[in-house]
């Protein structure tokens, strides 16, 4: 098994949905980029946004990525955008297996449209899924070079995923 399992994908991939099960079955701890930089900043991460800027949630989101690379036996859901610094992707990469999430851009639009507001880098007036096809297509190579293992999430349940997810661990070598 590697020392970590790093979910790494676009918005609305399953990366916490995903994470939070496979974890509760391997009994390894669940933790959450996005949920450690909202506890660090003591505001949400569309009001680190409006208040700090990208730029700054970026930091952050790199500071934390830092700190639970070190960690071991955790299932780490990171941030659409943590693939955007090199610096990044290395930490992840050292941390353990690195298995990128993928869903069609229409299944992402469809679950990121349940809670809007949530998503300050869909905010804009450009329509959404323009916004995600654009997005998709900038950070593609970046999701693929930082991936291990590419997992699709559109069209299966969560339990045959995590199925999947734990056979790729159990093949793992480092
Ligand atoms: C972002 C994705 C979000 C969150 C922030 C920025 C992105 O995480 O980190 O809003 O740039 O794609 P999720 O992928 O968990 O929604």
């Amino acid at each position: 098994m590697p020392p970590n399992i790093v979910l790494i994908g676009f918005m609305g991939t399953g990366k916490s949905t995903i994470g939070r099960a496979l974890a509760r079955r391997l009994e390894w701890r669940f933790v959450d980029t996005d949920l450690i930089i909202e506890r660090v900043a003591g505001v949400s991460i569309p009001t680190l946004f409006v208040q700090e800027g990208a730029q700054a949630f970026r930091d952050r989101e790199a500071t934390a990525i830092l700190g639970i690379s070190a960690g071991e036996r955790q299932v780490i859901a990171t941030g659409g955008g943590a693939v955007l610094r090199e610096d990044n992707i290395a930490a992840l990469r050292g941390a353990g297996a690195v298995v990128l999430l993928t869903a069609q851009p229409e299944v992402i639009l469809e679950r990121v449209s349940r809670r809007p507001e949530q998503r300050p880098v869909l905010a804009g007036d450009e329509p959404p899924l323009t916004r995600i096809l654009r997005l998709l297509g900038e950070r593609g190579p970046s999701y693929q070079r930082a991936a291990h293992a590419i997992v699709d999430t559109s069209e299966r349940s969560p339990t045959a995923i995590v199925d999947e997810l734990v056979r790729l661990a159990e093949r793992w070598q480092a």
